[in-house]
């Protein structure tokens, strides 16, 4: 796993530009465990798929790589936020979280393709309740559709970042289709075939900026001092976007993927 996250220059900003997962997501994936005792968010960021899985489980434990981002987490009295680096061995990492066997949902949103993928399910096939526990990930992409012309800077905004992607963007660009999924499907999407979902959000035109600064590409581009959201390409989205007071709905498309452990 990588030693730092890319979001840690970022974080303040991150948790308030970045859209919200629709709370019917998380009424479906409770209705899919068969118990509601616990659950674990990995690569929580400030927690809001955390604070979300709290409203339908007992208890939810919230980790990250990048303390940071962790000190972003919004409190909850049925959550709690736990600091992984990449130095936790499997074994501590399962008994931090509970132990082999007491997880009943284990979500993963827009984080996965940073992980050490088999390390993270060699855990979740542990901790994962057997029968009856459930694992969902997913991701939106780096594509911002809003109209035509804006998707097309979107897609040149993508081209100057390519340098900055780490390797694991590459599982966000072909949408999770070719993300490991190793579990067996609970009728939300499965392996090579990730469910398709929209999130709609309303955004100003500074706030659509924002986000765009929150780019892991773009913040990485940063810390090396390099600035790719130059004043030609911020000039093009606003041209596409259409005036600066627009407030206008960005379509996010989200990529999801849930199962349970094979028998
Ligand atoms: C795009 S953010 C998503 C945050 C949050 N889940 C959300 O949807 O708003 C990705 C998160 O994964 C974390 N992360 C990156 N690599 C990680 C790793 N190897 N283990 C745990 N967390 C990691 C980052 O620090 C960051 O908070």
């Amino acid at each position: 796993m990588a030693m730092h996250s890319p979001y840690d220059t970022v974080t303040k900003s991150y948790v308030a530009v970045r859209p919200q997962y629709p709370d019917q997501w998380f009424s479906k994936l409770s209705a899919l465990t068969s118990r509601h005792a616990l659950a674990w968010d990995a690569g929580t960021g400030n927690g809001q798929a955390a604070v979300a899985v709290a409203e339908h489980y007992e208890r939810v434990v919230a980790t990250d790589i990048s303390e940071p981002m962790l000190k972003q987490g919004i409190p909850h009295p049925r959550v709690q936020y736990l600091h992984t680096p990449s130095s936790l061995s499997e074994d501590e990492t399962v008994a931090m979280l509970g132990g082999e066997n007491s997880v009943d949902l284990i979500t993963v949103a827009t984080a996965i393709h940073w992980f050490d993928i088999p390390k993270f399910y060699s855990i979740a096939q542990r901790v994962l309740r057997k029968p009856g526990g459930v694992i969902a990930v997913w991701t939106y992409n780096d594509l911002i559709r809003v109209n035509p012309e804006v998707e097309q800077v979107s897609r040149r905004l993508r081209e100057i970042c390519r340098p900055y992607w780490k390797p694991g963007m590459q599982y966000v660009f072909e949408e999770y289709r070719n993300l490991p999924f190793p579990f067996e499907s609970v009728g939300l999407g499965c392996e090579g075939q990730p469910v398709e979902l929209e999130m709609p959000r309303e955004m100003s035109f500074e706030a659509f900026l924002s986000c765009q600064r929150t780019s892991s590409a773009v913040a990485t581009a940063k810390q090396n001092g390099v600035d790719l959201l130059t004043d030609d390409v911020v000039r093009e989205f606003e041209t596409a976007w259409g005036g600066l007071d627009l407030v206008r709905t960005v379509n996010f498309k989200v990529f999801m993927l849930a199962g349970t452990v094979k028998a």
